[in-house]
């Protein structure tokens, strides 16, 4: 299935999985993964009303909160215990992917992971820092495809009996600041929409 501007979403039920038998590729203590999935990942759409009628009221989605600031408006998504799954930033006129997140156990292994990531000159587009919204603490890098990975620790878990979607006035508590190279990279791999749509 194709969302209004053609990113194409794969539904799966029942997929095969043996817990306890993933290795790290580096000393880590692991991925925060099994029943709240892989992580997060942020979408830029051109219209945040269209989105939320496509991921809310057709997929099923509920709304976890809002950031909105004059040059950002971003709402956040779940679908399990993970504060969100999915986000979408508003850009007018634009489509694309802006980051995947990965959530791991410790606080250490983000340190570890922006030690190695400096270490590799790859490049670090936000500092670390920690989200308004999740409590996330994290950075940002980028990768050779040109959207963003989130590697992050301690991120909230929501529970829908309690849980009220908010509107924060801005995405992180402290940090998350852009880097020279941050300041000067695309946010993600982006596209016009007539391009897409054409
Ligand atoms: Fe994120």
């Amino acid at each position: 299935m194709t969302d209004p501007w053609g990113a194409r979403h794969e539904f799966v039920a029942g997929q095969r999985r043996r817990p306890g038998t993933f290795w790290p590729g580096r000393p880590m203590t692991g991925f925060v993964a099994d029943d709240f999935g892989l992580g997060h990942v942020v979408l830029v759409v051109p219209d945040l009303a269209q989105a939320d009628a496509f991921y809310a009221d057709l997929l099923g989605f509920t709304l976890s909160d809002r950031v909105d600031e004059e040059h950002m408006k971003v709402r956040f998504y779940h679908c399990n215990g993970r504060h969100h799954s999915l986000a979408v930033a508003e850009v007018p006129g634009k489509v694309g992917l802006n980051h995947l997140m990965l959530e791991v156990k410790s606080l250490d292994d983000v340190g570890t992971g922006l030690d190695l990531a400096k270490a590799a000159a790859v490049p670090v587009l936000r500092g670390i820092g920690r989200h308004t919204n999740d409590l996330m603490t994290s950075f940002y890098m980028l990768t050779p495809s040109s959207f963003q990975i989130e590697y992050g620790h301690g991120g909230m878990v929501v529970d829908d009996v309690t849980w009220v979607a908010a509107t924060n006035d801005r995405p992180s508590l402290w940090g998350h600041e852009l880097t020279e190279v941050g300041r000067e990279t695309a946010p993600g791999i982006l596209a016009d929409v007539a391009s897409v749509m054409a």
